[in-house]
């Protein structure tokens, strides 16, 4: 997704030029297709290259464009317009003086083209972010300064954006955003802008962070906050709780993997303060009366967390069922006054946030379960609830969705009012333990190596392992472009038999001895029948062992959180499938870390 960054250094501070690669190269994490830097130095220069950061390098190597204390970046992830030189942002105006970096949608560009196009204007891209320099220079050339030029633009744009604009020969630079994220980092050296705080979390953890509908105006002095008419908003600066360190890979080889590791001190980090292990509950810092049933909507990985949260919540007798986000409509609400939950790691998902206003505007109440504090998701809804797994740099989720799978449990918990069971308790502060010796002790990397030429994979699990299911096939496919499709269990045999072969493994997760875990058991039988592989993930409880070829094992635990460690299991063997592949495990193709388009 694209990325902006900003600087403007104080006088004698460190080039801008340099501090903006750094940014760039911070948010490659989010996935792009191109990159750009503008650079005011008296003159204004742009340098955009198709394709990654180091190419933008050359380029600038290349041109030369001199020391600048000022200027703006951008990482493009294609919405209008193939990925090219052409499309790369920044846009300028006819004449250079105006250089703009922009996240999100124009919906009504086509029309204000026509209409630049009209009085003269040329465009150079194909891009809806290229009428926004044209209309500040239409209005300069009205006689508006700089600041109100900025404004009267933004002012005629309908859509999502997080717009920031640099000029020749002056010393600012102006944003506003609407519908897009944007947060601007102070330290002694000077003023940072971008869209995530990792582009600047090298330089400083102290941000303040904007709202839609506001507008920014940062000078080597000073940031300057106002609303749509131009009164000033005092803002307190807010600290991030990363470092560098949070966000380096720690010598893991990728992101991805290092973040795999991380889940023992996410999850104790989520747990820490809530559960009372000697009064037996569970307190989460939320105020909520009257919950008669709960709606959870979510995308992707954290659409299978939701899933799992709608089961933790029914066994606690709380009526709940899940959506995904982008489905989700008032129709959805018909009859019922439920309460809401956006389920969404980055707090940004176009698709999540748009149901989570659906459900605002039909009068519900909503609650975010996010990783982002200060996101949107988290400002919008009436409450949040953190689920504190620390910065996410690898774009496949991972210990997010660990993360929020606690999360929500601790949250069923909670709104399940009573003394929790104490083998509830008992098991939820021994989960990190478990999360370890999984990691510690996991054959999933020999496992992989076995199925690496697989044609296809598929993943079965009934009740918590049903999600979990879904989510090791589509952490699988992400990272691996290998085909994998999870099913509810007793489903294979309405279909998904047919395509049993002996070159594609069957995952099974078969925790527990239930009823459900019997059941899973025959499945497997039928599948092995079908000459089809099968790997166990299994914590011995079961006799699936027998019908398998190989064992991925799990400690023994609550039912609720066996399915949590399984799931460390597949996102390992998701892993090393596709590290002997040699994918891009951190940036996988056509992916992006939020997804800010509908
Ligand atoms: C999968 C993945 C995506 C996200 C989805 C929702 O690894 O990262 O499927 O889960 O785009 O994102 P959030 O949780 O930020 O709303």
């Amino acid at each position: 997704m694209c990325g902006i960054v900003g600087y403007i250094g104080r006088e004698g501070q460190e080039d801008a030029r340099d501090v903006l690669v750094g940014g760039l190269e911070n948010l490659e994490y989010r996935g792009y297709d191109s990159a750009g830097l503008a650079l005011s130095n008296g003159d204004l220069t742009v340098v955009k290259r198709e394709g990654e950061v180091t190419e933008l390098v050359s380029a600038l190597e290349e041109n030369n464009p001199g020391a600048a204390p000022v200027g703006i970046g951008h990482t493009r992830w294609s919405t209008h317009g193939e990925p090219s030189d052409a499309n790369a942002h920044p846009h300028t105006d006819c004449s250079d003086d105006v250089a703009v970096v922009h996240n999100g949608i124009i919906e009504n560009y086509e029309q204000l083209k026509a209409e630049l196009r009209a009085d003269g204007h040329q465009f150079e891209s194909e891009t809806d972010t290229e009428v926004v320099p044209h209309l500040i220079e239409a209005a300069l050339k009205r006689g508006a300064d700089r600041e109100s030029a900025f404004r009267s633009a933004v002012d005629r744009l309908e859509g999502s954006y997080a717009i920031a604009a640099v000029f020749e020969d002056a010393d600012d630079v102006f944003a506003a955003r609407q519908d897009s994220p944007l947060v601007i980092g102070v330290d002694e050296g000077g003023y940072y802008l971008a869209s995530d705080v990792p582009a600047f979390i090298d330089h400083t953890d102290q941000v303040l962070y904007l709202e839609d509908g506001e507008f920014a105006r940062l000078t080597p002095e000073t940031v300057g906050i106002s609303d749509a008419d131009g009164r000033p908003i005092e803002k307190s600066l807010a600290t991030v709780e990363w470092d560098a360190e949070d966000a380096g890979k720690s010598g893991y080889d990728h992101y991805m993997l290092k973040e795999i590791h991380e889940q023992p001190r996410a999850l104790r980090k989520c747990l820490r303060g809530r559960v009372d292990g000697i009064e037996r509950t569970v307190d989460l810092d939320l105020e909520l009366d009257d919950v008669g049933g709960v709606h959870l909507v979510a995308c992707g990985t954290s659409y299978h967390a939701a899933l799992y949260g709608a089961q933790t919540l029914r066994s606690q007798g709380i009526p709940a069922q899940t959506f995904v986000a982008s489905e989700y409509t008032r129709s959805s609400l018909a009859g019922q006054s439920p309460l809401v939950i956006g389920v969404t790691q980055s707090g940004e998902t176009a698709d999540t946030l748009g149901a989570l206003r659906t459900a605002r505007a039909a009068g519900a109440r909503t609650l975010a379960v996010t990783n982002t504090v200060g996101s949107t998701a988290a400002r919008e809804c009436d409450q949040a609830l953190y689920v504190r797994a620390g910065p996410e740099i690898g774009v496949a989720a991972t210990k997010t969705f660990a993360s929020q799978q606690i999360a929500l449990h601790a949250f069923a918990l909670w709104l399940g009012e009573g003394m929790v069971d104490s083998d509830q308790i008992d098991a939820l502060r021994t989960l990190p333990d478990h999360v370890q010796s999984v990691l510690d002790d996991s054959n999933a990397r020999n496992v992989a190596r076995e199925y690496v030429d697989a044609s296809a994979f598929f993943f079965i699990g009934r009740g918590y392992n049903h999600p979990v299911a879904l989510e090791g096939a589509l952490k699988l496919k992400e990272i691996s472009y290998e085909h994998a499709e999870g099913f509810a269990a007793g489903e294979l045999k309405h279909g998904p038999l047919a395509l049993m072969e002996d070159d594609a493994p069957v995952i099974a997760v078969v925790t527990g001895d239930d009823e459900r875990a019997r059941k899973t058991v025959s499945n497997v039988k039928e599948v092995q029948a079908r000459g089809a592989p099968v790997i166990a993930v299994t914590d011995g409880r079961s006799d699936v062992e027998q019908y398998a070829n190989h064992v991925l094992t799990v400690p023994e635990t609550e039912p609720v959180l066996a399915a949590v460690l399984a799931n460390i299991q597949l996102q390992l063997f998701a892993y090393w499938i596709a590290a002997e592949l040699g994918r891009p495990i951190d940036k996988p193709r056509h992916l992006a870390k939020s997804v800010t388009v509908e």
